[in-house]
């Protein structure tokens, strides 16, 4: 009865009522993506023939999400068990008397499953002797809502599952919880979601009543445990931030083990996507956003914030500095405090110490950009660019009004505004002429204090 076919199920139609949201439970994200963009990419290395979400009545953003997987509408929601029928239609050949094939069920509200994981319930479900169910488990302190597996005491065969609103006082008692994903033979799968009744507390149809089912068929199913932090629902925005915690760890461990130094690594926030080099230095405070990636030997220093920013080997970059989306900081350049930079790029070598905004903008190799200098990307209307050649020096204070060119080797002297683009090796300044009256300052001031007294 094993096979190397494989389905997958999302059941993402539940309205996520104790989130208190306006967007779709699954859309929220953890770590910078949705949830259920992170359980489609724990499948996607199974290599599954087919996978299906099932989604909501007008929701439409989560059909986008799922693309270009097919989505189907489950209306009105009638639980676990009936949201997996809704996917019957899409999954030809794998349920009926001629169907073969597994099927993998999976929520879009458990978002930390690995793909270890996974493959763990394909070995087993494929092994010679494999049961017709597998059912992911985990042992809790605090079992709370979850749903509770009763085992055989002398094989630990899953005898049923039982929803915490529908438990004795014995079966609460139970530490060992369902986490909710299914692997099966389909056409078994499908017969038993058949036989499920809605007499329960929720007059739903639990999806997790196959297994009592499967025990009275005569089917083998096996439970396989993993920790409560990889399979943990999220319900309500405390357990997204809880489910946020664990993932931050496990990718605050990964960037340890891939070889950068973190000094006070509970303080680092990444991004699910965030790459970092060798030897990769981060200070406390740091944020990394979405598309980060970091070259080796790079110091991010202390609360800087980064997203969509390529960084360069050997660059430095803050304390204090932030990367907008766009910016890329080539090998060895260098971004200081209070500095920000989006859609530009600041060649090998460059520097912006201190206090400046580069926006829509290139900055050639070796430039050095002084303290307080602006570009003025916007007229209110439309963004421009400034060029800025390699090896030029802009003084501090500088307003650069875009679109502008400052040419390779030129020099712009503090407190200019340059509208006009300035010639290679050209010294360009624009400051009003310098007068000073001796003496008027202390006459000034004993005109003021006389008439104070
Ligand atoms: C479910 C399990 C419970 C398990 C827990 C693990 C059932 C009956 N209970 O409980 O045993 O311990 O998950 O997290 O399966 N959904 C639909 N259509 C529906 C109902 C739900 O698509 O009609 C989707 C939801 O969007 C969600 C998932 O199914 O992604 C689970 O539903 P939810 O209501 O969160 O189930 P739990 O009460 O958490
Ligand atoms: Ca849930």
């Amino acid at each position: 009865m094993t096979t190397n076919k494989l389905a997958v199920v999302v059941l993402a139609a539940g309205k996520g009522v104790r989130m208190a949201s306006d967007t779709p439970k699954v859309l929220h994200q953890v770590a910078g993506k949705a949830m259920l963009q992170h359980v489609l990419d724990a499948v996607a290395p199974l290599g599954p023939e087919r996978v299906v979400v099932v989604v909501g009545p007008g929701m439409d953003q989560v059909a986008e999400a799922a693309s270009p997987h097919l989505s189907l509408v489950q209306e009105p929601q009638h639980g676990t068990g009936h949201a997996v029928l809704m996917a019957k239609p899409a999954l030809d050949g794998y349920h009926g008397a001629a169907g073969e094939g597994d099927v993998l069920v999976l929520f879009g509200d458990t978002p930390l499953v690995t793909v270890a994981t996974l493959e763990r319930m394909v070995a087993l479900r494929r092994a010679a002797d494999g049961p017709t169910l597998i059912a992911l488990g985990f042992r809790s302190p605090q079992p709370g809502n979850y749903g509770r597996m009763v085992l055989d005491t002398v094989d630990s065969r899953l005898v049923r599952v039982v929803e915490a609103a529908d438990a004795s006082e014995a079966e609460l008692a139970i530490d060992l919880c369902n986490g909710g994903l299914l692997l099966g033979h389909g056409p078994s799968l499908f017969a038993l979601i058949d036989q499920i009744g809605n007499d329960n507390a929720k007059a739903e149809y639990y999806l997790t009543d196959v297994y009592g089912l499967a025990e009275r068929n005569g089917l083998t199913t096996r439970v396989i445990k993993t920790s409560e932090d990889e399979v943990m629902g999220v319900n309500s925005r405390s357990e997204l931030a809880t489910a946020e915690a664990v993932l931050q760890r496990r990718l605050r461990d990964r960037a340890l083990a891939a070889g950068a130094t973190l000094i006070d690594p509970e303080t680092v926030w990444f991004s699910h996507d965030t790459r970092l080099g060798r030897d990769v230095v981060v200070e406390p405070g740091v944020f990394f956003g979405p598309g980060v990636s970091v070259g080796d030997g790079a110091r991010i220093r202390a609360f800087s914030h980064l997203e969509g920013a390529e960084v360069g080997a050997g660059t430095v970059v803050g304390p204090f500095a932030r990367l907008r989306p766009g910016a890329r900081l080539e090998d060895g350049s260098r971004v200081g405090n209070f500095v920000e930079v989006k859609n530009a790029t600041l060649g090998p070598g460059a520097k912006a110490n201190h206090l400046t905004y580069l926006g829509d903008a290139t900055v050639g190799a070796g430039a050095n950009i002084g303290a307080g200098t602006i570009t003025c990307n916007y007229d209110g209307f439309a963004k421009h660019r400034t060029e800025i050649g390699a090896g030029a020096f802009i003084g501090s204070n500088t307003a650069l009004v875009a679109p502008v060119t400052v040419g390779a080797n030129a020099m712009v002297g503090a407190g200019s505004t340059i509208s006009k683009s300035v010639a290679d090796d050209a010294l360009a300044v624009t400051r009003g002429p310098h007068r000073a009256i001796e003496g008027a300052a202390a006459a000034m001031r004993a005109k003021k204090q006389r008439k104070k007294t």
